[in-house]
């Protein structure tokens, strides 16, 4: 695995800015049903799906890799009673994180690392693993599924979610849908191989393009409604960024040429 920093993207040190919060809870509620503090392209269900995937329970400890600002960790130490780590490469998610973090009861900590490069974890740490929409930001997934496999115990479950081309994406759209950092787009059967070869059984795959699908025009919709605060808060030139962004990504995942699917696997 490679031992570089990773550079911190101004995507989401703006996602993650104690300025923008309250305006984010705003547009956010717009966009989820239950809101509950995600910074993804997943709906509320969907994370709850990942809760029941996961078979985590209250002697579980499960390690949340690309956790963001921490709230979908919460979450699930919530639901099924077990203690979570979540490591993430932006320090803004990582002190929100805490913030949420000390406001709660649940067996939870964060810690800033990239995870693209070894894990600060020794072999066989974790009974289960969640990487929600942030391994198209790590390098090398084929390492990044070894590594995974090295922190889990035997017979432990790692959910993930990725995205995949499947149509024909011109280089225009691949920038305006990579604003945020380094960013690899996997095809179908790519995760599966790999983990195939890091030492994991592949068990289900569901596409969550469908809901990704109606998240993003809402999302479009919203920014509209509140275009005028946005851009007030973001700046114009990111402004125009992430309204760009969004408005790729609902035309991509509408006509099928980009996938959104979930993965579950365990380890042999
Ligand atoms: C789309 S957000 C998802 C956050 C969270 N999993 C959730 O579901 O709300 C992707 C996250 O990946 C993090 N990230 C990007 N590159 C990373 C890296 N190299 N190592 C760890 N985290 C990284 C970002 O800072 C961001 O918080």
């Amino acid at each position: 695995m490679q031992n570089a920093p990773e550079q911190p993207s101004d995507f989401y040190t703006l996602r993650y800015s104690t300025a923008l919060n309250d305006l984010h809870v705003t547009v956010f509620s717009e966009v989820y049903d239950d809101y509950f503090g995600q910074s993804s392209l997943m709906s509320t269900a969907d994370y709850d799906r990942v809760s029941g995937w996961l078979e985590a329970n209250d002697t579980h400890t499960v390690l949340d890799v690309g956790c963001g600002g921490g709230a979908p960790s919460l979450r699930l130490a919530e639901r099924t009673g077990c203690s979570v780590v979540g490591v993430d490469a932006s320090p803004q998610a990582i002190e929100l994180a805490n913030n949420r973090a000390s406001a709660s009861t649940h067996r939870v900590r964060f810690l800033q690392h990239n995870a693209s490069i070894a894990l600060p974890f020794a072999d066989g740490t974790f009974d289960g693993l969640i990487c929600l929409d942030a391994l198209a930001h790590l390098r090398d997934h084929q390492s990044v599924f070894i590594e995974w496999s090295r922190v889990l115990k035997r017979h432990g479950y790692v959910v993930f979610t990725n995205n995949l081309i499947t149509g024909p994406i011109s280089n225009e759209e691949v920038a305006a849908r990579t604003p945020s950092g380094y960013f690899e787009f996997a095809i179908p059967g790519s995760d599966e191989h790999f983990l195939g070869q890091a030492g994991f059984k592949w068990t289900l795959t569901a596409d969550l393009t469908p809901s990704l699908t109606a998240l993003a025009l809402r999302h479009c919709k919203a920014r509209e409604r509140h275009a005028l605060e946005l851009r007030a808060l973001e700046g114009d030139a990111m402004f125009e960024v992430q309204n760009h962004y969004r408005a790729v990504m609902e035309r991509l995942v509408r006509e099928r040429r980009l996938s959104h699917f979930a993965y579950v696997a365990q380890k042999n």
